[in-house]
């Protein structure tokens, strides 16, 4: 796939995107949105890709919406427009995406990590909602999944400052699953979305609608929930072969259905 501000490989049964505008730091705008769309969409209709990483450069995941971008429009645009609406379609993607952030994930480049299903966190890492400082608030999750991710505490003191939290600070609050050194950032978000992918797709993609679930209903629905999902697995193939090959001592082999 040809981009203008992203670069796609595969690594594997893994998809590798990273966000490519230097000159901008990574800053958001539509054509990263529409070539993010299109990537996803292309992994997604993929069998073959079973995980995707999403990363930045060194310096920044990014720096939050495009700023330049943003600055001309009025009420009328954005709203008639629906003005960022589209990046809901990046948050329901159904197979798991590691986001993997070195340097500013800020704005939007901290909601942008937030709709992926977990955060690995170079030691330069730093998040913030700094949109505040701009006349603004969050406006693509950032009040909604920070205050789920790190409560209510945290979440008003970087919604209303604007301050970053460094990477330790965000693993200590929750919103990053660990860090690692900088340099072996995207070695270790492979691995990791390696190691999901090599596991049977239908498990893998209910554990991840489970784990979802908790974040939006009540716990006595979310426990049915996991239990019928958990009923439904005993109809696939690959749970006869996983708890056979675990009894039979060998590892097992998965094909997906
Ligand atoms: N939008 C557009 N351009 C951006 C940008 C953004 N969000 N962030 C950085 N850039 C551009 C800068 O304008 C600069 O371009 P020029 O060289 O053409 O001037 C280039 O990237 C490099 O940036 P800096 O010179 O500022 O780099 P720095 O190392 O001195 O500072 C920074 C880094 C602290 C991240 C700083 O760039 C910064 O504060 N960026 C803006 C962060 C921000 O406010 N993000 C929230 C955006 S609003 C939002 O995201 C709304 C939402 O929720 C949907």
């Amino acid at each position: 796939m040809a981009c203008e501000t992203l670069i796609v490989e595969t690594h594997g049964a893994v998809g590798l995107i990273r966000l490519n505008r230097p000159q901008a730091l990574n800053a958001l705008n539509s054509t990263v949105l529409a070539e993010l769309r299109q990537a996803y969409s292309a992994f997604h209709a993929d069998d073959a890709i079973g995980a995707i990483v999403l990363t930045g450069s060194e310096k920044a995941f990014a720096a939050g919406a495009d700023i330049k971008e943003m600055q001309p429009l009025d009420f009328a645009d954005v709203y008639m427009g629906d003005f960022i609406g589209g990046w809901d379609e990046i948050a329901r993607a159904r197979k798991p995406v590691i986001a993997a952030v070195s340097g500013f994930a800020l704005g939007g480049g901290c909601e942008l990590a937030m709709m992926c299903d977990f955060i690995i966190a170079a030691d330069t890492a730093k998040f913030g909602q700094p949109e505040i400082t701009l006349g603004v608030i969050p406006g693509m999750g950032g009040s909604q999944r920070l205050t789920r991710a790190v409560g209510k505490a945290k979440a008003m003191d970087m919604v209303l400052t604007g301050r970053m939290m460094d990477a330790a600070e965000a693993e200590r609050s929750g919103l990053v699953s660990r860090i690692v050194p900088a340099d072996k950032l995207v070695d270790e978000a492979l691995a990791t979305a390696a190691k999901i992918a090599s596991l049977s797709r239908p498990s893998v993609l209910m554990a991840k609608e489970a784990v979802n679930r908790a974040l939006e209903t009540t716990l006595e629905e979310g426990l049915r929930f996991e239990r019928r999902l958990f009923h439904s697995l005993f109809a696939t193939e690959d749970q006869k072969e996983g708890m056979a090959a675990f009894i039979e001592k060998r590892k097992p082999v998965f094909k997906n259905r």
